[in-house]
């Protein structure tokens, strides 16, 4: 495995894989890697021949009362991941390699962006996408690969790709969870024990919603109204939205359609958390 800092090093690296007739997979991340990340990188060994991982935690996608400086970055750990899962190339910008103009342009899709994280994040998305269409313009992979914990994120990133052309294909990869049911994320390692028992409220309430709407055949608004039910017993949780809504369109529902998907974000002490579950019917 190489681990390179520059654009150049980068292409050069990429370009002699195509060269020896190899596809690019690329998995774009910030780092402070976990089981989902390696998850994202066996999805990208089984489909490409060459495996570039990103780790860049990206300035612009967080407002400055967010946790960009104390995000966790242990290089050493996540490259030592990175070398056992098999990734042939990680590239490890710096902010400047990335943003080298203050006034650059950007990148921002209408739809999808303005609810749900969207809204209790207003400025987050635009610095996802611009991100995430740079990386694809650096690396230039054929497929690129996203977890679905970040649900809202990949349907933007798929929707950008559609509008933009961009030649590449998107894959959504299951969410990871711990055997109790949390879903892996770099921030749990904020959680306290107390709060991460708490925490669990949250993928609890979203197998409440996805059983309702199943097994029970409740309605979307019955089955949320469950979900609240629930998180009502957790006062330390405290909840920016828990909502079901058309996969496609992020439209909350209060009766069904084919493919729905629960999705919820909330506190957890100082930890902002989110989660979702698909609910197929
Ligand atoms: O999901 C993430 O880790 C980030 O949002 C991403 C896609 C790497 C862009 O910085």
């Amino acid at each position: 495995m190489k681990t390179v800092q520059t654009i150049d090093d980068l292409r050069t690296q990429v370009r002699s894989a195509r060269v020896a007739g190899k596809n690019i997979g690329c998995v774009p991340t910030m780092g402070a890697l976990h089981d989902g990340h390696i998850s994202l990188v066996e999805a990208a060994r089984k489909e490409t021949d060459f495996v570039v991982v990103t780790i860049f935690v990206n300035p612009t996608q967080f407002a400055p009362h967010e946790d960009l400086s104390k995000y966790p970055r242990p290089l050493e750990d996540d490259l030592r991941r990175c070398e056992n899962a098999g990734v042939d190339l990680v590239f490890n910008p710096d902010a400047d390699t990335v943003y080298p103009a203050d006034d650059a342009a950007f990148v921002e899709v209408p739809r999808c962006s303005t609810t749900l994280e969207g809204a209790h994040r207003p400025s987050h998305f635009r610095g996802v996408t611009t991100i995430v269409l740079k990386l694809f313009n650096m690396v230039l992979p054929d497929i690129a690969f996203f977890g679905q914990k970040d649900y809202q994120q990949q349907l933007l990133i798929r929707h950008m790709v559609d509008d933009l052309n961009v030649p590449l294909e998107i894959r959504t990869c299951p969410t990871v969870r711990e055997s109790d049911g949390l879903a892996m994320s770099s921030r749990n390692t904020y959680l306290s024990d107390p709060d991460r028992q708490s925490a669990l409220a949250l993928s609890q309430s979203l197998k409440i919603a996805h059983d309702a709407c199943t097994a029970d055949g409740k309605s979307p608004a019955d089955a949320r109204q469950a979900m609240l039910d629930h998180l009502a017993q957790f006062p330390d949780v405290k909840l920016d939205y828990a909502v079901i809504a058309d996969a496609n369109t992020l439209s909350e529902v209060a009766d069904a359609v084919p493919q729905m998907v629960a999705l919820i974000a909330g506190k957890v002490g100082s930890t902002r958390l989110i989660d979702n579950m698909l609910i197929t019917i």
